[in-house]
């Protein structure tokens, strides 16, 4: 009888650890074993959202050896699809992961999930994608990491101003004084795509250059895209075009693809937006005249260790520098060919 006894006070002890035991992560005081982190992408198949994966990946990984705690990063690809993506975060909110990151397939959608994240009480951190600022203050836990789209479309401005005043002839091919251009632009209703188009235009004409808008359109992001649309324009534009202005490196690419396989003399000068590894090679080989590096590493750094301070409980302002008690905007910086193996050597990092 007394052993039965003891057995059954034994199991009642443990029996009442164990909702403890659940509580653990996310609970804080340094008693977190596993770090649960949910992670729902607009698409996987997005050049620069791929490489900020891999980057938190690694950054998840050496942060795993060097803290003992298990971390669990998990990443579904939304495809583009807004129901999907609500469902994704169902799914990460029913099995109680610590925090959920979303790089919103529609971002003025974020209240919904928002809302959903604050009744489960687990913080919700947007990347990329950015919500109206309206939606991320509905919560206190709601973030987003990102950066200063107005200043990635003024520093791809300056590169061409720049220019445009060291040596004109480089840029304003017939002598007109004016700058002839078309835009690519990414995905519509994207702040970047928004952003990057109007600043661009006003860094050229804020430096007192004038300009002329032979053409623009969407290429949503895409490189084939970006060269079907370079196609058209070439065939009706000939080389009256001096600048190729592109919202993304992808959709630069694209442009020069087409210039490339063409037999235009003149090329003119295409710019772009991200530093990938490829929009950097294309700066050195001297087929594309510059872009804006686009911090992916920053941004996945910034991404995980505000997603770590939240799961364990730190206050997440002590490490890291949160504007407006719910941003991190990594900043941007101009990239020609005098710093583009600089810049590659850090995406090798
Ligand atoms: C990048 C694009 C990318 C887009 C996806 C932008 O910040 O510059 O390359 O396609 O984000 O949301
Ligand atoms: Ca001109």
């Amino acid at each position: 009888m007394k052993s039965f006894i003891r057995i059954m006070a034994f199991t009642l002890a443990a029996a009442m650890l164990l909702p403890l035991a659940a509580c653990d992560s996310g609970s804080g005081g340094g008693k977190v074993e596993t770090v649960k982190i949910g992670i729902s992408l607009y698409r996987k198949d997005d050049t620069f959202v791929a490489s900020l994966c891999t980057c938190l990946e690694r950054v998840a990984k050496q942060k795993e050896t060097e803290s003992g705690k298990k971390i669990v990063v998990n990443m579904v690809d939304g495809q583009s699809s807004q129901a999907l993506q609500n469902d994704q975060v169902d799914s990460f909110i029913s099995q109680n992961y610590d925090v959920i990151c979303v790089n919103m397939v529609d971002r003025t959608a974020a209240a919904v999930i928002v809302d959903k994240a604050k009744a489960a009480n687990i913080p919700v951190i947007f990347f990329n994608r950015e919500p109206v600022e309206e939606d991320i203050r509905l919560w206190e836990r709601a973030y987003y990491v990102g950066a200063d789209a107005a200043q990635s479309g003024r520093l791809q401005g300056e590169i061409i101003a720049e220019a445009f005043q060291k040596n004109r002839a480089e840029i304003d091919k017939n002598g007109d004084g004016k700058i002839q251009y078309v835009m690519l632009e990414g995905e519509q209703g994207h702040q970047d795509a928004l952003l990057r188009t109007e600043y661009s235009i006003k860094a050229v004409t804020s430096a007192g250059i004038q300009v002329e808008k032979l053409a623009n359109d969407t290429a949503n992001w895409q490189r084939a895209q970006g060269s079907a649309k370079m196609t058209q324009w070439l065939a009706k534009f000939g080389d009256r075009i001096e600048v190729v202005f592109c919202n993304n490196d992808d959709m630069a690419l694209g442009a020069i693809d087409t210039v490339k396989d063409s037999k235009t003399k003149v090329h003119p000068a295409i710019v772009g937006v991200d530093a990938t590894e490829s929009g950097l090679n294309a700066i050195k080989d001297g087929s594309m005249f510059g872009t804006v590096f686009n911090d992916a590493q920053g941004q996945a750094k910034a991404i995980f260790d505000l997603s770590y301070a939240l799961a364990t409980g730190e206050s997440p302002s002590t490490k890291l520098n949160i504007q407006n008690e719910h941003y991190i905007r990594i900043p941007y910086r101009a990239v020609t060919v005098s710093n583009a193996d600089e810049i590659l050597n850090i995406l090798k990092e």
